[in-house]
């Protein structure tokens, strides 16, 4: 299947390249950092004899998602599997957050998310071939996270985004998922500014293990898809909950096991 992957150069965007690309897919790897994925490139062509095409870019530019597009349509001609990935956001009180990086935060998390759904749907619905769009949110879309407000805000966004696309989609050739994280072993703590205690290690995920089960997940068309149990709980607790004891919670779990420190994006 060809497939697209945003925030390719790391983390989980980056090990989902690995999985996918191992499995026989070909892969239009995005992010900014050229150098990066054009290094993943080469280590899969030489390990799998795959075929993973770089493409630097910078998603939130005016226009972006749709060379996006015309890129993966002049590469592949059909797209089956979008999987947006990037996210971002710093681990910081609202009021202190520069409005450059508000800006950042929304137009990654929310609006390059969305056009590219918006761009790549009806294509595939125009194809017909069996296909699958991934959106990858958090468990901070279940559970709100203090100093998260907007990330946790977007991430509720892409929550309740892929339901709705999923349902207006049924019983199409598209299947349409959510893949909801927790704590993963990523570049996002140390960008975000979050410094992890060492009780946070116990819960933590690596990109691999969260790509390992997410793949079979996103070739059956699974809904949801949360990987590990410790995020299930995490949810569990987002469901149940209102939303004030939710925050306390998450609140008193975060105060536990993170240190609020200085955020690594630039403004
Ligand atoms: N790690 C966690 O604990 C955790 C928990 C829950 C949910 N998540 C979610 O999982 C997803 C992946 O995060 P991660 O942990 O793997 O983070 P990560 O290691 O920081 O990777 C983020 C990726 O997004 C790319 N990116 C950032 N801004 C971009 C832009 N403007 N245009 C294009 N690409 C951009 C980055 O590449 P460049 O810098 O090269 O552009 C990088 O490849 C995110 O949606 C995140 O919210 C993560």
């Amino acid at each position: 299947m060809n497939t697209i992957i945003t925030g390719a150069s790391s983390g989980i965007g980056r090990a989902l390249v690995s999985t996918f690309a191992r499995e026989g897919h070909a892969v239009l790897a995005v992010a900014r950092r050229a150098e990066r994925l054009q290094e993943l490139s080469q280590d899969l062509a030489e390990k799998h004899n795959a075929v993973v095409t770089p493409l630097p870019l910078d998603i939130t530019a005016p226009g972006a998602p749709q060379d996006v597009f015309k890129e993966a349509i002049g590469l592949f001609g059909k797209v089956q599997v979008l999987i947006n990935n990037a996210g971002m956001s710093p681990y910081q009180e609202f009021t202190e957050m520069d409005l450059s990086i508000l800006r950042q935060v929304i137009g990654l998390n929310v609006l390059a998310l969305t056009e590219l759904c918006y761009l790549f749907i009806p294509h595939m619905l125009d194809h017909g071939e069996p296909s699958h769009v991934v959106n990858v949110g958090s468990v901070g879309g279940y559970t709100p996270l203090p100093y998260f407000s907007i990330y946790s805000g977007s991430k509720h966004y892409v929550r309740v985004l892929t339901n709705l696309l999923r349902y207006e989609n049924k019983g199409s050739n598209v299947k349409i998922s959510a893949l909801h994280p927790g704590g993963t072993l990523t570049e996002f703590p140390t960008l975000a500014g979050e410094r992890l205690k060492p009780s946070a290690m116990k819960g933590m995920m690596t990109p691999e293990a969260v790509a390992e089960i997410a793949y079979p997940a996103i070739l059956k068309g699974k809904r949801v898809i949360i990987p590990g149990v410790v995020n299930k709980v995490a949810v569990l607790i987002g469901k149940v909950l209102p939303f004030p004891l939710s925050i306390r919670v998450m609140a008193f779990v975060y105060n536990r096991s993170i240190e609020k420190v200085a955020h690594n994006y630039p403004a």
